[in-house]
Formats: structure tokens, sequence, C-alpha cells
């Protein structure tokens, strides 16, 4: 693996009231990738965030930026990671460009009326320059954060929930720009608790519960691993038992014999092949079916199994 762009380890945070919101977090980051953290709320994404980018403290543990430990050399790190943050907290009052320039400022960088610009157009947000921030709509304040973020050139990227709230249009339009800003080589990590966003933009995905870190893997991998095939074939004429022609299938009669439910390919990714070759052999054995209905399970339903078993574990 590449030198990692961000090393987190045994990474601990107790916020006062005693509530512990990361509980040993280990985690590695590769340059260059989309990590996505997925969990439900008040699973510790946006405590790890904070950590990060120097606004929570942690109890215990390390964090390494750019080979820089950022309890010691904070500084030199916090110029190369941006941050768009969960709250919509900005000057409400501020020229949407003002705003930008201001955001990259505080890096200690020179202004540069080109970049502004290109971040401005980049995000569509170039008509609306001149107008104050509190003018524009949701989804449009929430790309002045983007906006902010990026003014600055960020190496590392973190998007807190960047889509939350917006509607389906905007939030394509979203992965669009995050896919955008990868191009460029920048690392972004985001975090989400739509699964959908996880399964379309990340490369790697770690789930997040109860500040412990479940799992983290290469998306396809997670899904290969972790995912099963069920299919729902529904028979022409009911039956009494399985056939012995298909006895070597993981399937069992369903709805009054009149179905046949497959499950398998669990792990192997291997399930719709072994699908097909079910329903060939019922052809072949001249067993008629009106109907089939497959279902390969998403990250949703890993996700879901994952956290099962984390509440029964307790
Ligand atoms: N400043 C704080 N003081 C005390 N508890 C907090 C604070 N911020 C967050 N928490 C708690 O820590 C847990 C993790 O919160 P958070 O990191 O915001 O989760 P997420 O971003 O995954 O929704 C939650 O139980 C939350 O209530
Ligand atoms: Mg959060």
């Amino acid at each position: 693996m590449a030198d990692p762009i961000l090393e987190l380890e045994g990474l601990t945070k107790v916020y006062s009231g005693g509530l512990k919101a990361l509980d040993s977090v280990d985690l590695n980051i590769r340059k260059g990738e989309i990590f996505a953290l997925l969990g439900p709320n008040g699973a510790g994404k946006t405590t790890l965030i904070g950590a990060v980018c120097g606004l929570v403290r942690p109890t215990s543990g390390t964090m390494r930026a750019f080979g820089h430990d950022l309890a010691k050399d904070w500084r030199k790190a916090r110029r190369r990671i941006g941050l768009v943050p969960q709250e919509l907290a900005t000057d409400m009052f501020e020229p949407v460009e003002h705003a930008i320039a201001y955001s990259r400022g505080l890096f200690g960088l020179p202004p540069d009326k080109a970049r502004l610009e290109e971040v401005l157009r980049s995000l569509s947000l170039w008509d609306k320059r001149k107008e104050q921030i509190r003018a524009l709509s949701g989804g449009m304040k929430r790309r002045v954060l983007i906006a902010k973020a990026l003014a600055h050139e960020p190496d590392l990227l973190f998007l807190d929930e960047p889509t939350a709230g917006v509607d389906v249009e905007l939030r394509k339009d979203m992965w669009r720009q995050i896919d955008a800003m990868r191009a460029r080589g920048v690392t972004i990590i985001l975090t989400t608790h739509y699964i959908e966003e996880a399964e379309e933009m990340a490369d790697r995905v770690g789930i997040i519960n109860k500040g412990h870190l479940l799992m983290v893997d290469e998306k396809d991998a997670m899904m290969k691993r972790l995912g099963r095939t069920e299919a729902h074939i529904t028979l022409a004429k009911p039956m009494s038992e399985i056939p012995a022609i298909i006895a070597r299938f993981p399937v069992e009669l369903e709805r009054e014999g009149t179905a046949l439910c497959y499950r398998g390919g669990d792990g192997t990714g291997k399930g719709k092949a072994e699908v097909a070759e079910l329903t060939k052999t019922l052809t072949t054995a001249g067993i008629d079916y009106v109907a089939i209905d497959t279902h390969e399970s998403s990250l949703e339903d890993i996700f879901v199994s994952l956290l099962g078993k984390q509440e029964a574990a307790v």
C-alpha cells in the first residue's frame, strides 16, 4: 500500500458527560481514494472528523496526516486539510464570493482571482457570486460550503454528510462534483447515512457504530464477501416436494409449494450464475415457471446485518 495520507491509531474520544463517541479507532486512508464512513446517527462520524480537523480534542490515540503528528505539528498538516461541515454555519450576510475568498485567506494563501472563478464556476455558483448567502436555497448554501473548502486547494477533504437534506437532483450533481475532485487528485473522506451514496461513490467503505469501526474494506470486496443472492421462482404448477434433479441447489419450497426460493452465492458473488443454472435445469426437466424475482443483497442488507450482529453481541 502506498504511504497513507492519514493514519489513526487507537483514536478514542470520551465526551465530558462520559459518553464514548470513539472507541480505539484504527484507520489508514490512502492517497487519492474516496473513503465512505458509513454509520447511523450518533455513530461517531462527526466526532472522528472533528478530531482530525482540530475541532474535537481526542481523549487518547495518535493521528498522523501527511506524515505529521497532528498533536505536535497540526499547523503543518492543517493547510492541506479541508472540511465541509455537517452544520450550515456560515456568515449568512456575506456575499458568496467574499466568503470563499476569505476562506482561502484564512489558510494563509494569497488571493487568486482565477482560482476563485474556477471554484465558483465548477459549483455553478458563478451567477450567484454577488448574492448574500442567506438568499440562497439550502442546496446552494451547501455548495458554498464546498467552495469554501476547495478555495484553499486541500489535498485531503472531509465532507460530513454532504448531501443530507438536499434533493435527489442536487445529490447526483454533488456526486459528480466529488468525482471531479477525485480526478484532480484530492483524497476524500465522506460520511453518510445514505447507503446508496457509499455504494455509488466509494472505493472503500468503513462501517462505524457506537464508536466502533466494525469493518473496513474495498466496497466491491465487501459486497462480494458479505453479499448473497435470493431468487423467488413462481411455478406454473405447485409441487409438494423438491424434485431430485434440483436437490443440489440451495432451494426451498415456499408459498404452499407454488414457488421455489433460492438463497445462495454467499461470499462468492456466484449466486446469479447459479440461479441461471437452476432455471436451465428446471426447463430441461420440463418444470415450467412463470416468473423469477432475483435480489442481490446490497450494501444496505450488509449494513443492517452487521449492525444487528453488534446489537446481539452487546
Ligand atoms: N459535544 C458533545 N458533547 C457530548 N456528547 C456529544 C458531543 N458531540 C457528540 N456527542 C455524542 O457523541 C456521539 C457521536 O456523535 P457524532 O460524532 O455527532 O455522531 P454522527 O456524526 O455519526 O451522527 C453521539 O451519541 C452524540 O450525542
Ligand atoms: Mg454527524
